[in-house]
C-alpha cells in the first residue's frame, strides 16, 4: 500500500510561512494539510481564504484541506478557488453529507469525510462508496500538539475492512498526535496518509523527519 505525509501546517511558523511551504515542496512529503477552524465546529480559530491563497501560491504539491467548520457547503467553491485539491468536510458537520460530497466533487476536487474520535466508522457504511477519502481524527479536533487516542488503531481497522468490500481504492487519512512512536503501526492497520503537525515542524530536521515518517 502506498505511505503519504501531509504536514500540517497549522504548527508552522506563520510569520515564515513561505519558508516552511519551500522546506515542504524539497522534501517527500506528499500533500499540503491545511486546517480551517472556524471557533464553532471546534473550540479554535486557524485561517481563511486569504492565507490558503498564498499557501498555493508557492506550494508545489497538492492541497489537503480539512474543515473544522460548521455548514461546510456555504463555501466549497471558494475552496476550490482557493486551491483546494482534496477538500474534506466532518461528518458531523453536515445534516446532507450525500449532497455535500457530490458537490465537492463538481466542482474537481478529491472528496474526503472525517470522523471525530467519539464517532463510529459504521456511520460511514453509506457513504465509503462516493468519497475519495477518510479522515480519522486521533486527537479531539481544534489543536496541534495533543496525545494520539489509542482506540484509533482499532477504528481504522474496522473501517480499512469494510473499505475493502465497498471501494478499496479509498485513501484513509490519520491526524493528530502521529510521530515515529506510531507511525508504522498505522500503516500497518490500513492508513494510506498520516498527518504530521508537531513531529515535523518542532523537529530538528523536519526534512529528515518527513523522511522518517514515509519509512515507519
Ligand atoms: C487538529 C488538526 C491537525 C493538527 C495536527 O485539529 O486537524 O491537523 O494540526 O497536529 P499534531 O500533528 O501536532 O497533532
Ligand atoms: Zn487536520
Amino acid at each position: 500500500m502506498k505511505r503519504y505525509v501531509a504536514p500540517s501546517l497549522l504548527a508552522a511558523d506563520f510569520g515564515n510561512l513561505r519558508e516552511d511551504i519551500l522546506m515542504v515542496n524539497n522534501s517527500e512529503a506528499d500533500y499540503f494539510h491545511c486546517d480551517i477552524m472556524d471557533g464553532v465546529f471546534v473550540p479554535n480559530l486557524s485561517f481563511g481564504f486569504p492565507v490558503l491563497e498564498h499557501i498555493k501560491k508557492y506550494a508545489e504539491k497538492p492541497l489537503d484541506v480539512h474543515l473544522m467548520t460548521i455548514e461546510p457547503e456555504k463555501y466549497i467553491r471558494r475552496y476550490k478557488k482557493a486551491g483546494a485539491d482534496i477538500l474534506t468536510v466532518h461528518l458531523e458537520a453536515c445534516d446532507h453529507l450525500h449532497r455535500v460530497v457530490q458537490e465537492i466533487k463538481s466542482e474537481g476536487m478529491m472528496a474526503g469525510v472525517s470522523l471525530n474520535p467519539h464517532t463510529s466508522v459504521r456511520l460511514l457504511e453509506n457513504i465509503l462508496a462516493h468519497v475519495d477519502m477518510i479522515l480519522i481524527m486521533s486527537v479531539n479536533p481544534g489543536y496541534g500538539g495533543q496525545t494520539f487516542i489509542e482506540h484509533s488503531y482499532s477504528k481504522i481497522a474496522t473501517l480499512r475492512e469494510m473499505c475493502d468490500n465497498v471501494n478499496p481504492g479509498i485513501l484513509i487519512e490519520v491526524d493528530g498526535g502521529v510521530d515515529l512512536s506510531n507511525a508504522g503501526r498505522l500503516y500497518e492497520t490500513g492508513v494510506n496518509i498520516l498527518v504530521a503537525g508537531t513531529a515535523v515542524f518542532k523537529a530538528n530536521d523536519p526534512v529528515k523527519m518527513i523522511s522518517d515518517l514515509k519509512k515507519a
